[in-house]
């Protein structure tokens, strides 16, 4: 099976497994995992941070990002199809009480000035009150698309004008990064709190960290601690999560080569659209126009190729670690022969 499901079905290659095998733990509960707080100093180092925790998940890291930086009864704003928002649960009103207001974007990228509009008056008691802009950088639901720096710069200087704070759901920023020639210390520079995935295109098999100043995270400390995320022997795990920084960060150059070139075949074929402005770093989003979603799925499955649905009328297809470009040759064959048999 050539799996383009997701870029987070890939398994611990063996020498990731035997960097874990290796690694000194201690008890993470008494920070005293020298592993766990080797990766926490590795990445507030290389993202420019005050400091850095260790984290379960990506939804944990955003969450309590978003929990850190605000109270009870306040209003995060972000794009509609922000993952946060789509598919976290619910947990920014379950697990911190806040509320969101909704900016439709384009191409998951929402302006200042629409942020602007979103703020509410400072005056207005009887409105939430505005208190994090949020964005994701690479989008996700738009299809892995890089937020451009000018406009992050603009939410920057929007925020500090308004007193408001900017979290960074950076799942994928090292994709981001690799594509934009931008360092992810430069990205992290803009915002208060930054959230990003191991387990995605790095190919760690659990965790993500959080960064920011050294008091919110000592909060995170806590707060992951209330939710159940305290840890014990955890060097095992954040012993991948290094290895995938070390190993697999500049290698992503390749991921987005072989969605590029999958990309410009799909859209060579007749009962498909492809924007391929909108491929930029290791996703396509393609419409089948004569054929329903499920089918385009379940038909490229009974030919040994896995795909996912992207959002409505949409198919997506990732690529990542475990993918060569012999197997992106092998797709191509499996999506013309389902197009045009
Ligand atoms: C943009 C974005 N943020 C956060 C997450 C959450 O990560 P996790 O599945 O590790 O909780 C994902 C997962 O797909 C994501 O795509």
């Amino acid at each position: 099976m050539i799996d383009l499901r997701s870029d987070t079905v890939t398994k611990p290659s063996l020498e990731m497994r035997n960097a874990m095998a290796s690694a000194e733990v201690g008890d993470d509960v008494y920070k005293e995992d020298p592993t766990a707080i080797k990766l926490q100093q590795y990445c507030a180092e290389l993202f420019q941070k005050e400091a850095a925790l260790f984290v379960p998940s990506g939804v944990m890291g955003n969450q309590l990002c978003l929990n850190v930086l605000t109270q009870p009864g306040d209003e995060i704003i972000c794009e509609k199809n922000a993952h946060i928002f789509q598919y976290e649960s619910g947990s920014p009103a379950m697990l911190s009480g806040l509320s969101m207001n909704l900016i439709e974007g384009k191409n998951g990228v929402i302006t200042p000035t629409q942020v602007e509009q979103a703020i509410r008056p400072t005056n207005a008691y009887y409105m939430p009150r505005s208190k994090v802009i949020e964005i994701e950088n690479t989008h996700n639901v738009a299809g892995g698309v890089v937020y451009p720096i000018e406009n992050i710069k603009a939410l920057r200087t929007l925020a500090d004008k308004h007193n408001l704070k900017l979290h960074l759901d950076g799942a994928r920023l090292w994709n981001a990064s690799i594509a934009s020639g931008i360092s992810v210390a430069e990205y992290s520079s803009y915002f208060d709190t930054v959230s990003v995935c191991l387990s995605k295109g790095l190919g760690a098999p659990v965790g993500s960290v959080i960064l920011g100043e050294k008091s919110m995270i000592e909060e995170a400390f806590r707060m992951r601690k209330a939710w159940g995320g305290g840890m014990r022997q955890i060097g095992i795990i954040a012993a991948a999560g290094l290895f995938a920084i070390e190993n697999n960060f500049e290698r992503l150059a390749l991921d987005h080569q072989n969605v590029k070139n999958l990309a410009n075949h799909v859209s060579q074929i007749d009962g498909v659209e492809v924007d391929l402005s909108n491929v930029q770093t290791n996703m396509l989003m393609f419409k089948p126009t004569k054929m329903s979603v499920d089918d385009v799925i379940s038909k490229s499955k009974d030919k040994g190729l896995l795909l996912g649905p992207g959002g409505i009328g949409i198919v997506r297809a990732v690529t990542h670690l475990d993918i060569n470009s012999d197997d992106i040759e092998k797709a191509k064959q499996i999506l013309t022969e389902i197009f045009n048999g």
